[in-house]
C-alpha cells in the first residue's frame, strides 16, 4: 500500500464560541475544545485511513491560553505517524480575537486513532505510513 503524505489528511475546523461553549468565567471549556479536536482527528484519521476510526486515547493535549466567548477559533489536525492499525493525529488550535483579528496558538493536542473493520476489529492495511518526519508541518 502506497504511504500518504501528512498534507492528504489535513483537516481544518472552524468554530465560533458561544455563551453556551463556556464555563462561568467567560472563556471555553476545556470539554467543548476536546469534543471540537476529536471530531478534526477522527476526520483527519478518516482521511488517511480511509476507514472509520475510533479514538483510541488522547495523549497530550496543552492549554496554552483561555479563549474567550465570542472568539472564533481553528483547530488544525493532520496523521504524523501511522503504525500497523493506529493512526498519531496531531492537533494544534488557534484562537483569534475579531475586534483585532489577532490570532494566537492556544492549544496543542496528539489523539491516538485506530482504523476499524465493519465488526469493529481494528483494520490493519489502512494506517499507512506517513512520509513527512513527525510534527513537520504539511501546509
Ligand atoms: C481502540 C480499540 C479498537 C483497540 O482494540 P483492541 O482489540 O484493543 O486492539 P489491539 O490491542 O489489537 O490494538 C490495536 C491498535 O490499537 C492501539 N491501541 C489500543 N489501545 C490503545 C491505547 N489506549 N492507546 C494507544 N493505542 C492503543 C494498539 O497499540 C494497536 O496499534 P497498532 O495496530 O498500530 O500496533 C478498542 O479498544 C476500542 O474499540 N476502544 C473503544 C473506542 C471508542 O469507543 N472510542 C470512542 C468513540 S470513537
Amino acid at each position: 500500500m502506497q504511504p500518504k503524505r501528512p498534507r492528504e489528511s489535513f483537516t481544518v475546523l472552524t468554530e465560533m464560541v458561544f455563551p453556551n461553549h463556556a464555563n462561568a468565567l467567560g472563556n471555553l471549556m476545556g470539554g467543548q475544545l476536546l469534543y471540537w479536536m476529536d471530531i478534526a482527528a477522527a476526520i483527519a484519521a478518516y482521511r488517511h485511513s480511509q476507514r472509520v476510526c475510533v479514538t483510541a486515547a488522547v495523549d497530550y493535549v496543552s492549554f496554552r491560553s483561555a479563549i474567550r466567548v465570542g472568539e472564533l477559533l481553528t483547530i488544525e489536525a493532520y496523521v504524523t505517524r501511522a503504525f500497523h492499525t493506529s493512526m498519531e493525529v496531531y492537533l494544534r488550535v488557534y484562537a483569534q480575537s475579531l475586534p483585532t483579528n489577532e490570532k494566537r496558538l492556544s492549544n496543542e493536542a496528539y489523539y491516538t486513532f485506530v482504523a476499524i473493520d465493519q465488526s469493529g476489529c481494528p483494520y490493519s492495511g489502512a494506517a499507512r505510513r506517513t512520509r513527512n518526519r513527525r510534527g513537520k508541518a504539511p501546509v
